[in-house]
């Protein structure tokens, strides 16, 4: 398929989504978003994909949500469409997400990368909640995920003051997990792709259930939820490959089955 604002290929297991409206520094309208969503659900649902990167361009991740179009947006269209509800079509992808940010990821644009599974930096990212300073407040997230990343008290400081915080403050806050040079970035996220990709199709998933299951519910639910996904992990092919392999003291070939 092609898309209006976002590039994507795929190679070797690995898909990659790239936004491109660099004159706009990559800000999300309606358009983006139905736009990475179609992508995201189309190599979802694709059998030779199984690691999803998510990257940006020149000097943006995502400066944000389009505020040219939202400065025309009022409570009753915004609330009647339900508006950025869409989002979560990204976080209902079951295949592991990886966010690459390269420059700006404002307000909607750290709240995007937010939503992938895992967070690496350029060091030249610069990661922020702006909205503040627009007269309003996140809105896909910014102030739940962030704040269960990186605490209340980072949170609050850069939601109510509208500060960017550097890459290598935001690695230190826990909110990614990998900062890397600039020139490096994407080497080092196809790396992670590549080796989610040697991995089962099927535990990968699970992790990324379980994980995500420990920011819904209680611990011990959280416990039991993780414990019975193991015991069901013990009915795949690839348990027992996994498994053969490590005591036969060679590689593991996983069938995703
Ligand atoms: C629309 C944007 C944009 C945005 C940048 N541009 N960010 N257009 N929406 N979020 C456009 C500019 O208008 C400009 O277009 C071009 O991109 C280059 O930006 P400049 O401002 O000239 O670049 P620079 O001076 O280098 O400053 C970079 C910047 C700044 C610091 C990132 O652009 C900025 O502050 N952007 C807005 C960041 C922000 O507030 N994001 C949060 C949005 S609210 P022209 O045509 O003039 O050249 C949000 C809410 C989400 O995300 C939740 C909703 C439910």
């Amino acid at each position: 398929t092609d898309f209006e604002t976002i590039l994507t290929e795929s190679a070797d297991g690995i898909a990659v989504i790239t936004i491109n409206r660099p004159k706009a520094l990559n800000a999300l309208n309606q358009q983006v978003l139905e736009d990475i969503a179609t992508a995201a659900e189309q190599f979802d649902a694709d059998d030779s994909v199984k690691a999803i990167i998510i990257t940006g361009t020149d000097r943006a991740f995502a400066a944000g949500a389009d505020i040219k179009q939202m400065a025309e947006l009022d409570f009753a269209t915004a609330f009647k469409t339900d508006f950025f509800a869409g989002w979560s079509r990204l976080t209902a992808v079951r295949k592991p997400t990886i966010a690459a940010v390269n420059g700006f990821a404002l307000g909607g644009g750290c709240e995007v990368a937010m939503m992938c599974d895992i967070l690496i930096a350029s060091e030249k990212a610069k990661f922020g909640q702006p909205e503040i300073n627009l007269g309003v407040l996140p809105g896909m997230g910014g102030s739940q995920r962030l704040t269960r990343a990186i605490g209340k008290a980072k949170a609050m400081d850069l939601c109510l003051t509208g500060r960017m915080m550097d890459a290598e403050e935001a690695e230190r806050s826990g909110l990614v997990a990998r900062v890397v040079p600039h020139d490096e970035l994407m080497d080092e996220a196809r790396k992670i792709a590549a080796t989610i990709v040697s991995k089962s199709r099927i535990a990968s998933a699970m992790v990324k259930e379980a994980v995500n299951a420990s920011f819904e519910t209680t611990l011990q639910q959280g416990l039991l939820f993780e414990r019975r996904l193991f015991h069901s992990a013990l009915a795949t092919n690839d348990q027992s490959e996994g498994m053969a392999a490590f005591v036969e003291k060679r590689d593991p070939d996983f069938t995703d089955t």
